[in-house]
């Protein structure tokens, strides 16, 4: 039985729309009334500014609620990020897209897509398979092709007086990578920017629907999975098949699941990442002007644009019924873990609200914290600097053709998806 098979088979087993301790998901409709007793992560408000309102619930209400979703918590403060992110015992990441729906426990230990939905102890192992693919060493062998492809795009636009870098130039750079890892077509790009949406942004749907975008999803892997049976080579999705754990081949279902993590974790992430870091150059021009007259200072910048515009916010499962920061949580609520909000906490970083391009002391959380930190830092970090290396070495004078015109992306995952920028 394919991948394809199975998903479809088991989709209803995969997801429950209802919690354990009986509430029924309702979509999320309405806007939000008080942030701190009805927060809602899909709003347009959050989208567009995130921070001014997790600045306010760290002072007013450090673990806000929500009964959206099933109910839900939102800690803002980086104590309590830190705290969670380190405390798989209580609250699990079975399931880290706060949505409608939960996965089903019977997908544990390995959840839909391991390592990020696994638990201990079966995560220790599905992570470390990955390792090799993701050191250092093994990322800088890939920096020549990502620097030469980021010109090629930029000869692709020719001498436009304007260009929307996060159509035209962010989200190709990263799809280009994670593709040729795992060894897909370069042509079929444009298909994942609309598995990503699915996953991460098609989050309010009703039940059919999404598994209809992931069923998707699968689908397109299961025919890459075929296919490497049939011609391994050396890549990424072969070493998977090939790999075992315990002395025992993946299971199918895994090896799918992973290649789906790679695949929307190493698109979204770095695209929003690139995309927000030129927005801010593009309304700074004291920031701009300093990298163009120090590239050296880039690396630094590089950390502190993760930190100020820190794209991801994961989510977890409440265990167990329990007080947790003073407030009782139910087992099955979520729990929404924003690295952005822990990363602009003044507790824990000086001018916290600021964009200082040469800060030294820089210990953010843009990665995550605890056993489930990113395993592609190395290759985000690369792809970033290179990114606005090539950008500003070929542009170096841009500024935002119409701040309107910039849109942001809906849920945990956030950067611009439309950024027209006047060049010159
Ligand atoms: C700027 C870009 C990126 C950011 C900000 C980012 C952020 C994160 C964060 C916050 C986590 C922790 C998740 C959690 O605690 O549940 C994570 C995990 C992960 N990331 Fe990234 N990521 C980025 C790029 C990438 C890339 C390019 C890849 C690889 C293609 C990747 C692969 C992964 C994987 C596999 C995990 C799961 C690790 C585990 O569960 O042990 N990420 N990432």
């Amino acid at each position: 039985m394919t991948v394809d098979d199975r998903f479809a088979g088991d989709a209803d087993e995969r997801f429950t729309d209802r919690t354990s301790h009986g509430r029924r998901n309702e979509p999320t409709i309405g806007p939000v009334t008080d942030w701190a007793t009805d927060f809602d992560h899909l709003d347009d408000a959050w989208a567009a500014d995130p921070y001014e309102i997790q600045d306010d619930l760290r002072q007013r209400c450090p673990v806000a609620h929500t009964d959206r979703f099933g109910g839900g918590w939102l800690p803002t403060r980086y104590e309590d990020v830190a705290a969670v992110a380190y405390d798989s015992d209580r609250f699990s990441s079975r399931s880290v897209v706060m949505s409608n729906f939960r996965s089903d426990v019977a997908l544990a230990p390995a959840g839909g897509t391991p390592p990020i939905t696994s638990d201990p102890p079966f995560h220790h192992g599905a992570r470390k398979l990955l390792l090799p693919a993701f050191t250092r060493t093994a990322i800088a062998a890939l920096e020549p092709a990502t620097r030469a492809y980021c010109h090629e795009l930029l000869d692709g636009l020719g001498g436009s007086s304007e260009i929307d870098a996060a159509v035209d130039y962010a989200q190709h750079i990263p799809m280009r990578a994670i593709s040729d890892m795992l060894g897909f077509p370069p042509e079929d790009g444009p298909e994942f920017a609309g598995f990503v949406a699915s996953v991460l942004e098609g989050i309010n749907l009703p039940l059919t629907e999404r598994l209809e975008g992931i069923g998707a999803l699968f689908h397109y892997l299961s025919a890459q999975i075929d296919d490497h049976l049939a011609h391994p080579r050396e890549d990424l999705t072969s070493y998977l098949i090939d790999a075992e754990l315990d002395g025992e081949k993946l299971d199918a279902f895994h090896v799918a699941g992973t290649m789906g993590l790679l695949l929307v974790a190493g698109i979204d992430t770095t695209w929003s990442a690139i995309g927000a870091s030129l927005w801010h150059l593009a309304g700074h021009p004291g920031d701009r002007e300093r990298l163009v007259a120090e590239p050296a200072l880039l690396p630094t910048a590089v950390e502190e644009l993760l930190r100020a515009y820190a794209p991801v916010t994961m989510a977890r499962l409440v265990r167990e019924d329990m007080t947790w920061g003073g407030v009782e949580m139910k087992g099955e609520d979520w729990l929404l873990l924003s690295f952005p909000a822990a990363n602009r906490d003044p507790a824990q970083f000086e001018r916290a609200d600021e964009v200082v391009i040469d800060r030294e002391v820089n210990r953010h959380a843009a990665f995550g914290l605890g056993i489930h930190r990113c395993l592609g830092s190395h290759l985000a970090r690369m792809e970033l600097r290179v990114a606005l290396e090539v950008w500003l070495e070929r542009h170096p004078t841009f500024s935002l053709a119409d701040p309107d015109a910039v849109t942001w992306s809906h849920g945990q995952v956030r950067g611009p998806r439309r950024l027209p920028l006047k060049i010159g």
